[in-house]
């Protein structure tokens, strides 16, 4: 999704602006800018010094961007954007940074602004001339509108009042050099502070190694950066104290240390950031749980009688999961809702009634919404987010970090697994407050120990699993089946072979399949089936026999040792005997593998599929 990044300092901002944009880049994007104000150049017409601002823009990579510069940018204040398109196809003139009819404003913007229709046709007919098709391009003109009268921090406060939407929005202009400002509504910006310079981005990671203390803007906040540093003020120009935080630097955000592609070694990662994920919180004498971050709502958790867990996309298959674990060993009634339908239905919440938020990055616009509205009514709210001190971990009443670190990969991999840790976790520690027997509390703990290296023995078989993808490679449809535990497992295999390899995929309850799915099959449909021994194999067994019967393939992940199905199914991947539970944690990773290698097969751009955003910040 869109990225911004700006620099107000001593240096060429040049260099940080394009080492920021880079390391965004695995957000996704189309398209990228930059505006610097650019030192004094002589205006040969009326023979005075002139400050300019100077924008370069370009489809495609960050690269493109850095070619066309070819370093000639001058100048010590700037900003800059990856645009991933929302209004106006990705080109050149919709990329940001967008300027106003003199050139004299320039903002980069992520969110969108819902009213731009009818404050374009006011501005276009002042006389405004518009050059993008973008909702951006509006707040440039209503800036310069109002810096006819008013000093630039007073315009941009009015231009904010006339917008609808969301934002996070940086400005600079040439008639006031000295400052560079930023707002935020619903679009992360974070401030970073260096000695003597300052920066900015929607995302953390872009400054990372450049400064060691943050500052995330709130909602409905802006900052004013000058040379004397920075202030933040609420739109109603009230100064507030903000924290700073200290940023740990993480080299692995740059590297990929020796694997081909990021998300192979974040596949590979696993076995440690699963282990990371229960660090410190199992206790395995009482069969339970250490939830540091629930301390303070312990007695209202033991009230409680409704889960609803709100998320997108991998999250959503992860929260589907945890309502198998949390109905059936913690006994609370769960449901699990797409976070953008949850924000549009009027649902019933109460006070006992708990609303988790699973988000890998923390800023998923539709999940922060759900989060906003279940406080309102009154519900308990927790986040389970990777990312420390994102939006929606600062939204939420309480929350626990799943501690998978840096996920750089568009495609998500070992956040599933660590939000499966954290759902796991939570399910004994509400169990074992309601009826969790001691020994299956132990059980569970010791299960979940034993974890990680059962995850080392399923990507000992990359090997073998990419024999199978090549061979599979040039298949144009598969079918992603399993029942109970795995039914979201197999609608993970689903989205992720559709994400990284564009295979039209379905994930489907393998039960359901003689409702309608099964009249597609035939000898040139794949179904991989997930179905491992548990208490649903017999059922999936003969789902299986009915695809064979029609001339169906079937490649099957399937507990070690399993013979029946050696002599059954196509081809076998096996996954190590673990709880019924537990079990997807094991059975996603060949289905991950999968993907990953039929993508490289079919020569994709893997960390930066087509048409995807790491984080989706807006609707
Ligand atoms: C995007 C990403 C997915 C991710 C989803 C939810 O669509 O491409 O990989 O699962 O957002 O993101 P979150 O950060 O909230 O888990």
């Amino acid at each position: 999704m869109c990225g911004i990044v700006g620099y107000f300092g001593k240096r060429p901002a040049q260099d940080f602006l394009l080492e920021g944009l880079k390391r965004l880049e695995y957000r996704g994007y189309d398209s990228a800018g930059v505006a610097v104000l650019q030192n004094k150049i002589a205006n040969r017409k009326n023979k005075k010094d002139e400050i300019l601002i100077r924008t370069v823009k370009s489809v495609g990579k960050v690269s493109e961007l850095e070619k066309k510069l070819n370093g000639k940018i001058e100048g010590v204040i700037g900003i800059a954007h990856t645009r991933w398109a929302t209004h106006g196809k990705p080109s050149e003139k919709n990329a940001h940074p967008h300027t106003d009819c003199g050139g004299r404003v320039a903002v980069v913007h992520n969110g969108i602004i819902e009213n731009y229709r009818e404050l374009k046709d006011v501005l276009e007919k002042r006389g405004h001339r518009f050059r993008s098709e973008t909702d951006t391009e509006v707040i440039a003109h209503l800036l310069e509108v109002a810096m006819e009268k008013l000093p630039f921090e007073e315009a941009f406060v009015k231009t904010l009042k006339q917008l609808k939407g969301a934002y996070g929005i940086v400005a600079i202009s040439a008639k006031d050099p000295g400052v560079m400002l930023a707002a935020r509504l619903s679009s992360p910006l974070v401030l970073g502070i260096g000695s003597g310079e300052m920066f900015i981005a929607s995302d953390v990671s872009a400054m990372m190694g450049d400064v060691k203390r943050v500052v995330y803007l709130d909602d409905g906040e802006i900052t004013v950066i000058g040379n004397d540093g920075y202030v933040v003020k609420t739109f109603s120009h009230r100064k507030r104290e903000k924290e700073e935080l200290a940023l740990e630097r993480d080299k692995t955000v740059a590297e990929h240390r020796g694997y081909p592609h990021f998300m192979l070694k974040e596949i590979f990662e696993q076995p440690k950031s699963f282990a990371d994920a229960l660090r410190g919180r199992l206790l395995p004498d009482d069969g339970m749980a250490r939830l540091g971050g629930l301390r303070t709502v312990a007695k209202r958790l033991r009230s409680i009688d409704r889960i609803i867990i709100v998320s997108c996309g991998t999250s959503y298959h992860s929260a589907l999961t945890g309502e198998y674990m949390l109905e059936e060993y913690a006994g609370i009634p769960t449901e699990v809702e797409m976070a953008s339908e949850f924000r549009y239905r009027k649902p019933l919440l109460d006070k006992k009634t708990a609303v988790i938020a699973i988000s890998q990055s923390g800023e998923t616009a539709d999940t922060l919404a759900a989060i906003r509205e279940a406080k309102e009514k009154g519900a308990l709210t927790i986040g389970i987010v990777n990312v420390v001190g994102s939006t929606i971990a600062r939204a939420t009443d309480v929350g626990v970090y799943c501690h998978a670190g840096p996920e750089i990969s568009v495609a998500s991999t070992k956040a599933f697994t660590s939000q499966l840790a954290i759902l796991s976790l939570l399910t004994l520690y509400l169990g074992r407050q309601r009826g969790l027997s001691l020994v299956m509390g132990q059980r569970i703990v010791r299960e979940l120990a034993r974890i990680p290296k059962h995850m080392e023995r399923v990507l000992a078989q990359a090997k073998d699993i990419r024999k199978l993808a090549k061979k599979y490679a040039k298949q144009e449809h598969y079918l992603y089946l399993g029942r109970k535990y795995n039914f979201p497992s197999a609608l993970e295999g689903a989205l992720k072979i559709k994400e990284i390899a564009y295979v039209p995929a379905q994930g489907y309850p393998t039960g359901e399949m003689k409702h309608g799915p099964i009249a597609l099959i035939d000898p040139s449909v794949v179904s991989v089936m997930v179905m491992p021994r548990d208490s649903v194999y017999e059922k999936n067994m003969s789902g299986m026999e009915e695809i064979l019967a029609r001339g169906g393939k079937v490649l099957a992940i399937a507990t070690d040792g399993d013979a029946a199905i050696v002599r059954k199914a196509t081809d076998v991947i096996f996954i190590p005997k673990t709880l019924e539970m537990l079990s997807p944690l094991l059975a996603v990773l060949p289905l991950q593998l999968f993907a990953y290698y039929v993508a490289v097969e079919r020569g994709y751009d893997i960390d930066k599929p087509r048409n995807l955003a790491k984080s989706v910040t807006v609707e």
